[in-house]
């Protein structure tokens, strides 16, 4: 996949995209990352990006052209998506929907926003990361980004399942034990032990819906009409 990132700060992707699953996404060809710098697209000798915005009020806005430009500059666009906290929820289902494309590109505004003529000629989804303002879309580029990457086939490791994460099937996932046995005076729950894997199946589905009903029952409703009797290992 081809991951187009428009941004004023590209520097902050270094770090992100040099370790772990990503970097070896990236190393294996499963990702191209491809970053933008806004500012090379800017107007006149000041390359400037931002102007004040009409009706008055605080702060600046993205000015249209230099998007427009840097947008026009892909060889390959794809399905563009601009970061705001405006938008649709970003939720594992849209991570799952995206990972099936072949070019995205992600718009990072800045300030106030972005001037609305972006949305209106070149985006095609507004995705927020959750119900909170950042400075910045470099961090929601980078979430949306690793929820995805992660979904792109031969990224993870054959012995990692996504089918059993939180929020694959709308419950949030059962808890973890490692070794030890016991830890501080807290055994593992002894049918982790038992071998019997329908019994512990059963026990993981069972703490994934009491987990699920205590931290977030606004999920319950879908979970249980869209997971029930599916398999989550
Ligand atoms: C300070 S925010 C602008 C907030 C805007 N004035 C508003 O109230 O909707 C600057 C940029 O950060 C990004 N951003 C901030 N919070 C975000 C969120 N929750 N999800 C996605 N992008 C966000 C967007 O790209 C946004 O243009």
């Amino acid at each position: 996949m081809i991951v187009n990132i428009i941004t004023l700060f590209p520097d902050m992707f270094s770090g992100v995209f040099s370790e772990s699953i990503l970097s070896r996404a990236i190393q294996g060809g499963h990702l191209d990352v491809r970053l933008i710098h806004l500012r090379e697209y800017g107007l006149g000798s000041h390359r400037v990006v931002d102007d004040t915005p009409y009706g008055g009020g605080g702060g600046m806005i993205l000015k249209p052209e230099p998007i427009a430009a840097a947008l026009e500059s892909l060889p390959e666009r794809g399905h563009v998506i601009l970061t705001t906290p405006r938008g649709r929820l970003f939720r594992q289902a849209d991570a799952l929907r995206l990972s099936s494309l072949n070019v995205i590109t992600i718009i990072c505004g800045h300030y106030e926003g972005v001037d609305e003529r972006v949305s209106e000629l070149f985006v095609h989804e507004e995705l927020s990361i959750g119900d909170y303002v950042l400075t910045g879309g470099e961090l929601p580029a980078m979430v949306i980004i690793d929820a995805v990457a992660r979904l792109i086939p031969g990224v993870l490791g054959k012995d990692t399942t996504i089918s059993g994460d939180s929020h694959y099937h709308g419950l949030l996932e059962h808890p973890h034990y490692t070794r030890p046995r016991e830890f501080r005076g807290l055994a593992v729950p002894e049918v982790l032990l038992s071998g019997n894997h329908e019994q512990i199946r059963a026990w993981r589905r069972e703490m994934a819906l009491r987990k699920t009903r205590e931290t977030r029952p606004d999920l319950m409703e879908h979970s249980l009409a869209g997971s029930e009797g599916k398999d989550e290992d």
